[in-house]
């Protein structure tokens, strides 16, 4: 690769900007030299929308894409599966095949959920995928025609997202506190916390990467160091909140799964194994102990809209 080429920042398309994912990487983005970020949201680039995407990539030529646009409202899905399909499986095929015509690399982010969660020591990129719902289906088949379409691809499955914005359950909980006596969570249902801007991190190290002549095309897995459950998680949110602000909250009840109906079944021990990602590309796990704090501190310090 010439000096030019590599002087050049990485041009980057990113759908779905304004999600979690989205917001934090466009953020990470563009305070990284090495980038130039492009982020479109639903409005701009809509990824069920053939010809919006040809317009789009047409008119930006990125040197990669990044596809943060998904529908994941887990429990909705159920009975809005045309809708979930239409984005996270249909869409993610038609922006993938626009990519191909372009010659432009995909990077697309999936889900823990595409497991069962009967395995509990932690799930491979190898190990046998089998989604509970409609979401965790619509996702794995997204990956699958992914993979079919456009053979220079990376997947980057994630899990238990948290950020400053949108519907993510440290949000959720702070809300609940402020307005609730006593609180209930779930103690057997274990995973890893990841926050968008770990994530955000992870995806544009793997992209300076490949662009430097890495040739990793593949599937991985990234989720914040420490498996806990939803109960513990729920306990630390409270207690790194309580540093800034009186919660209603007096008590926190631990409660079985089987106790907590909904409408999308999910699974119980969604551990992602993070090994291929460290051997491949050399990236570590970062606690997302560490990543909450620093969340609470973006919180608290942001002014009240
Ligand atoms: N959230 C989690 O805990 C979690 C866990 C594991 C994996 N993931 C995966 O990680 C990725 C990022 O998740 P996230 O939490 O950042 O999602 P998010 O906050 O829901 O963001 C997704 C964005 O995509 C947009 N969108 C929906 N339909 C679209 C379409 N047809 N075209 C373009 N944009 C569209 C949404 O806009 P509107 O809101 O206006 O519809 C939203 O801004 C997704 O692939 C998700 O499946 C998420």
């Amino acid at each position: 690769m010439d000096l030019e080429l590599l002087l050049k920042p990485i041009k980057i398309l990113i759908t779905g900007a304004k999600g979690q994912v989205g917001t934090d990487l466009t953020r990470l983005g563009k305070t990284d030299s090495f980038f130039e970020i492009i982020a479109l949201d639903k409005s701009a680039l809509d990824i069920t929308n053939a010809k919006q995407i040809n317009d789009q990539l047409t008119h930006y030529l990125p040197d990669y894409v990044i596809n943060c646009a998904a529908f994941d409202h887990v429990d909705e899905a159920e009975h809005k599966a045309d809708l979930c399909y239409a984005v996270n499986a249909k869409g993610v095929e038609t922006l993938a095949l626009a990519c191909a015509d372009l010659s432009i690399p995909m990077f697309h982010l999936s889900t823990d959920y595409v497991f069962d969660g009967h395995y509990a020591s932690g799930y491979t990129e190898d190990d046998e995928v089998a989604p509970l719902g409609v979401y965790g289906d619509s996702k794995w088949q997204g990956e699958e025609l992914l993979r079919q379409v456009l053979p220079k691809h990376l997947i980057l499955r994630v899990s238990w997202l948290f950020s400053g914005q949108g519907n993510n359950f440290v949000l959720r909980t702070l809300e609940a506190a402020r307005t609730q006596n006593a609180l209930e969570a779930v103690s057997d249902r274990r995973g890893c916390p990841t926050s968008a801007s770990d994530v955000a991190r992870v995806i544009l190290a793997m992209l300076k990467q490949v662009h430097n002549g890495a040739d990793a095309w593949g599937t991985y897995h990234y989720c914040g160091a420490e498996i806990t459950n939803r109960y513990d998680f729920c306990k630390e949110i409270l207690i790194a909140a309580g540093n800034y602000e009186n919660f209603e909250v007096e008590t926190l009840v631990p409660i079985s799964s089987k106790d907590y109906v909904t409408e999308a079944q999910r699974p119980n021990t969604s551990v992602l194994t993070c090994k291929k990602l460290l051997s491949v590309f050399g990236i570590r796990q970062r606690p997302w102990r560490q990543e909450l704090q620093w969340l609470m501190r973006v919180i608290y310090s942001s002014p009240k809209p």
